[in-house]
């Protein structure tokens, strides 16, 4: 194998090749462009590419082996020393710090990555690759390959009532991508205010801020968003998750999906549908169809496959009333060429083969199981806590009495190696919401949940008193 490194001499300048060798590599190493474990070509070869003699280059590496930047292992070479870079180490420590290593993860939001079909992906990314022409291979199309929008429009009409063409449905790189390009889209429409449900998720506001809209925050009632004071707020677009609020669960009733829908028609509002769990009901009867059917031509609804599969495809999309489609297309080409082609073959795959349809019935057995494990033992050990909402996604939210020092109850819980989130980071004005608790449940088995929330039991007690019942 020859390595190759970015170096240059100067043959009649006043610094000795060697020396100007060793600089180089010194700067490359502190700068971060050469990272720890990187190896180097051998001095024979660089001496070769650099038409400099063997001796220069070696004097060069013995210098900066001296120093600890290099190191040489017998039989593989010389490489960049394992701890030469202090900034790519720093970071990695403060990734660290942003989710603490504990026992029990109740974060809300990610699959387990345990449960990813490998082996059905991989089948499907074969197929991709083995058929990939220009579709796949070439630029993309802005609205994405066409074989998934295809697949993308029955699949989300027969499982989520969504009405939609392909020639109006946008691939994206998850839904964050997506709100990037609605909230340019409403710029471009005079639009820089959106209303977004209260509580809803602090990452999407701030995301949301950071495109230049703000946020006006609307409350979530029992039937879902409140009209009035969309009415009232003068805002001409509003963000919503109508199958299962995040995160308090609630679904908008019928009534007010008409209601939220002829908003719109009045006030020429539009509408934003984050189905972002949208299939992962998980009790029989009771299903929520997306909101877009009730007004698909002022609705813009999108989907993931983060909570579907796995957050890492960065795999989304959009069906858009047909007049906004030009628009975001519009504005798409100013910003990105599109979504990766073999990514979106292997989901187009995926999706016509029904392995989404089985991955997403092996997943609700599963994630049904979790849920009950969870109701069971927060009835046991946690008996001050009430979980709302219906049985579906990847979370529950469990509403607290008043008076509970949330944060303190987050703090002690985390003492005891379990990671959860506070109910109150997700509201409009945190110190006047009732305190909560969101708990994911789909990293842990059954004990594990069951050992999770009795820590959290434990931590309750040490703050309120209270007892947890043996089972
Ligand atoms: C409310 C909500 N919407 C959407 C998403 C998914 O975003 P993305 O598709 O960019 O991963 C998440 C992920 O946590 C979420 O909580």
């Amino acid at each position: 194998m020859t390595w190759h490194v970015m170096l240059e001499v100067v043959r009649d300048g006043p610094v000795p090749l060697g020396a100007q060798i060793a600089d180089q590599l010194r700067q490359q190493v502190e700068r971060g462009l050469l990272t720890p474990g990187t190896r180097l070509p051998s001095s024979r070869q660089l001496a070769k590419d650099l038409r400099v003699s063997r001796s220069v280059v070696v004097e060069a590496y013995e210098k900066l082996t001296g120093e600890g930047l290099l190191e040489s292992v017998r039989g593989s070479g010389t490489r960049v020393a394992a701890h030469a870079d202090t900034r790519i180490r720093k970071s990695v420590v403060l990734v660290d710090r942003a989710v603490p290593r504990v026992r029990f993860n109740l974060l809300p939001g990610t699959p387990n990555p345990a449960t990813f079909p490998h082996r059905e992906w991989t089948t499907s990314y074969q197929r991709a690759v083995e058929s990939a022409r220009w579709q796949g291979l070439g630029y993309p199309p802005l609205l994405g390959v066409d074989r998934l929008r295809t697949e993308l429009v029955s699949y989300l009409g027969r499982v989520r009532g969504v009405l939609g063409s392909p020639d109006d449905t946008m691939v994206t790189g998850g839904f964050a991508h997506a709100l990037g390009l609605v909230c340019a889209a409403l710029r471009e429409l005079g639009i820089d205010r959106l209303a977004v449900e209260d509580p809803s998720h602090d990452r999407q506001r701030q995301f949301i801020e950071e495109n230049g809209v703000r946020t006006v925050a609307v409350p979530v009632g029992p039937d879902g968003l409140e009209i009035e004071p969309l009415y009232a707020s003068g805002v001409r677009a509003v963000l919503v998750t109508p199958s299962h609020q995040f995160p308090l669960g609630v679904p908008m009733s019928p009534q007010r999906r008409e209601e939220l829908v002829r908003w719109a028609r009045d006030t020429g509002g539009w509408i934003v549908e984050d189905d972002y769990d949208g299939g992962l009901w998980l009790e029989q009867r009771g299903r929520h169809l997306a909101l877009q059917p009730t007004g698909p031509d002022r609705v813009i609804y999108a989907g993931t496959a983060s909570k579907l599969l796995a957050p890492g495809l960065r795999l989304g999309w959009m069906v858009l009333p047909p007049r906004l489609t030009a628009l975001m297309e519009r504005v798409r080409v100013r910003r990105d060429l599109g979504c990766d082609g073999l990514m979106q073959l292997a989901f187009a795959d995926f999706l016509r083969s029904g392995m989404l349809d089985a991955h997403l019935r092996r997943m609700r057995t599963r994630y049904r199981a979790q849920h009950s494990a969870l109701m069971r033992a927060v009835e046991r050990c946690l008996p001050a806590a009430t979980l709302v909402g219906p049985v579906a996604g990847l979370h529950a939210y469990a509403v607290l009495p008043e008076g509970v020092d949330e944060e303190a109850l987050v703090d002690r819980a985390l003492g005891l190696s379990v990671l959860i989130k506070g109910g109150r980071i997700f509201h409009d004005r945190p110190h006047t919401a009732r305190p909560g608790l969101v708990l994911g449940y789909t990293a842990l088995g059954r004990s594990g949940i069951e050992e999770a929330i009795s820590r959290i039991g434990q931590a309750y007690e040490q703050q309120h008193g209270g007892i947890c019942r043996a089972s």
